[in-house]
This record gives structure tokens, sequence and C-alpha cells, in this order.
């Protein structure tokens, strides 16, 4: 009989196989993306062309995502109007209203339902290509993880379930709230706008994260339901002259970087 535990221990029988698209040489390209990815808070006053957007979106959609729920929404704001209600919740941030486009990531935590469905719909569509593991794990195990029920009250019994079992095997300790699942998406989200700008920084365009903003008037202007958590407006465009502020600062890396 399975235990929920083999689709993370046991490696499935399929015939899928997949080579690698990277190449000799494709680390120097990706230092120089990485390398170049400033955040800029003053653009060059002119349009972005919209193939530019979104071929980064794409990008952003192939970050890596919690149990493939894909949790996350990009809300490109084009309307001059609502651009200029966007810059004002964004405290009038140079690096919003200088921008040529402003992209607004959003973190969900009651689409997965919607999401698994569609992993159900497909795994149907592919037949005896998915191991029945698979299955298994979209049709009990999410439900049980990402569920929270009425009032918080599956996570409440998940929190006492997870401490006890705990206390003798290791347990996964969560998603048990609505805070842990607003950090499980945000986690996502957060991991696909990393994709999105160095994907505008390939394409020559710049970006600046920002999390300097008025959620509540974001939230309004883009008419988001209350499970939606901004995670950041991202301001796009091409840098100014004096669109970087400072060269890069990191500190030692000792103060980041432990071996165990
Ligand atoms: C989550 C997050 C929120 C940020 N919010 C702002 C912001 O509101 N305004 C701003 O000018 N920069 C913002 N930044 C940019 C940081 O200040 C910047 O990444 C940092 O100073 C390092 O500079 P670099 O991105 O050029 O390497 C934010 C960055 C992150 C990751």
């Amino acid at each position: 009989m399975s235990k929920s535990s083999d689709i993370l221990t046991k490696i499935p029988k399929i015939k899928h196989r997949e080579e690698t698209l990277v190449q000799s040489g494709d680390d120097i390209s990706f230092d120089r993306v990485i390398r170049s990815r400033r955040s800029v808070r003053s653009y060059k006053d002119e349009a972005m062309p919209q193939s530019v957007m979104n071929k980064a979106l794409d990008w952003a959609l192939l970050a890596p995502t919690s149990s493939n729920l894909q949790c996350w929404e990009f809300h490109q704001v084009k309307s001059q109007d609502k651009k200029a209600l966007l810059v004002k919740a964004c405290l009038g941030q140079s690096a919003a209203r200088t921008a040529s486009a402003l992209v607004v990531a959003v973190a969900r935590t009651k689409t997965w339902p919607k999401i698994n469905k569609l992993m159900l719909e497909e795994f149907e569509k592919q037949g005896d290509k998915v191991p029945s593991i698979a299955k298994t794990y979209y049709e009990k195990i999410v439900p049980f993880f990402y569920g929270q029920g009425f009032l918080g009250i599956k996570g409440f019994f998940k929190r006492i379930m997870f401490f006890i079992r705990g206390l003798f095997s290791p347990t996964p300790r969560g998603p048990k709230s609505k805070a842990d699942m607003r950090v499980w998406s945000v986690k996502t989200t957060a991991l696909a706008c990393e994709n999105f700008m160095l994907g505008m920084t390939a394409q020559g365009y710049d970006t600046c994260p920002m999390e300097g903003f008025d959620e509540v008037r974001v939230k309004k202007l883009l008419n988001l339901p209350n499970d939606a958590e901004v995670v950041m407006v991202i301001g796009c465009g091409k840098r100014a002259e004096n669109g970087v502020y400072a060269a890069q600062l990191r500190f030692d890396k000792k103060l980041f970087l432990f071996d165990h």
C-alpha cells in the first residue's frame, strides 16, 4: 500500500526524458544579467514594447511554484488614470512615477482549489502517463495541506496533529493557518518576481521592486479579492542616466553564508 510520503521519496517509473537547454558559456551571459539587474529609480521617458513585457511575464510564470499550484498573479496597469492612482498609492516614489510600465505582483491564497482541479483534469487527459501517486497527491494531500477550513478550524486541528506527530517523526508543520497560507503564496510569487526582473534585464530593460505602497489602496484600485496579497509593485523601463543611485552594495558574505 502506498503512503502519502511516497510522492517525495519514491522515484516513479516514467517515460519522460528532458535534456537541459543550457549550453557551454551560458554562465557568462547569466552573470552579466545578474550583475546588470539593479533597482532603478529614474527611467527614460519612452514607451516599452508590449513584446518585452510579455516575454518577461512568460518567464515569470516559469518560476518554481509550491506544489505547482501557481498561486501568483501579475497585473499590468495600462490605463493612464489607474497608473496615476497607482503611483500615488506607491507614495509617489520616483521608481513608480517615472516608470514606463507598472506591474503588480499578487499572491493568492485561495486560488489553489481551481488550479488543483485543472491539474486533475490534465492528469485525466494524460491517462496512464501520470503515476497514480501524483493523482493521490492532488486528490488527497493537496486539499489536506492547503485547506484551512471554515474560520481556520481545519488549520487548528492540523496544528495539534502536526505537533503530536512531530514528537515522533519528521512532519511538515504547515500550512496550518491563514498567515501560513500568506507566507506560502508570497514565497512562490516572489520567485516569479525575480524571474520577471531578470527577464527584463536580459532584454535590456530595468526594474525596481517596491513594497513601499499602500496595500489597501492598491487592492481597491485593482479590485483584488480578500485573499490577495500584494507582494510588490514593479516599475519597469529603460534606466535614465541617473537611474541607479550608487554602486551595488553587499556586505561580507561571511554574514550570510554558513556551512554545517
Ligand atoms: C521586497 C522588496 C521591496 C523593495 N521596496 C522598494 C521600494 O519600495 N522602493 C525602492 O526604491 N526600492 C525598493 N526595493 C529595492 C531595494 O532597495 C534594493 O533591491 C536594494 O537596495 C539593493 O539594490 P539592488 O536591487 O540595486 O541590488 C525593494 C526590494 C525588495 C526586494
